[in-house]
């Protein structure tokens, strides 16, 4: 009897123990994410735009519309560049951070305007988009990269 009592209790204080080491987890993943979901470095999100900008392609090559889709809302929906490296790019780029911005916000119209016309299969609407979407992307690096680079890290 004494030993099943034991028994008993060592069961409940390991799964007592589990249970919050699972909270714990999920806290720490709550944090990650929520971490994801505010700000990043610029290059990182750099190479996930241009990630997104292939698999856009591919989905226009094989018709395939979610494709299309998902990764234009990726892009719509791109972290903000961290705080600190947006400092370091306002320091740098002056009064010339109003056109950054605003190519910026043209990146994330058209990426929205291609979710829309993918959601309604209208393929020529998406390459038209797609066309100024890719346009912004070099328009941006032609103006601002060299001014940029080596300066972010
Ligand atoms: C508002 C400005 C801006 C826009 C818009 C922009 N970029 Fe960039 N991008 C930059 C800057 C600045 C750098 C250079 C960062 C550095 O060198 O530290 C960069 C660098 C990159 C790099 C890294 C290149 C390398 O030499 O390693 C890739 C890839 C990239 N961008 C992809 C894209 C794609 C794809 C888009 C469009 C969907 C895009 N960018 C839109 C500003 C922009």
């Amino acid at each position: 009897m004494k030993r099943v009592k034991l028994t008993i209790m060592v069961m409940v204080f390991v799964s007592l123990t589990a249970m919050s080491c699972k909270d714990s987890k999920k806290e720490q993943s709550n944090a990650q994410n929520k971490q994801l979901t505010e700000s990043d470095e610029l290059l990182p999100i750099m190479y996930r735009l241009m990630a997104d900008m292939k698999q856009i392609n591919e989905g226009v090559f094989i018709e395939n519309y979610p494709m299309i889709d998902s990764a234009a809302y990726r892009i719509t929906h791109h972290l903000e560049i961290n705080p600190g490296q947006m400092q370091i790019i306002k320091k740098n780029l002056g009064e010339d951070i109003q056109e950054f911005v605003r190519i910026d916000m043209v990146v994330h119209d058209r990426a929205a305007a291609i979710s829309k016309a993918a959601q309604q299969n209208k393929m020529s609407e998406i390459l038209s988009q797609y066309n100024i979407l890719q346009q912004s992307c070099v328009n941006c690096h032609n103006q601002f990269r060299s001014r940029l680079r080596n300066k972010l890290q």
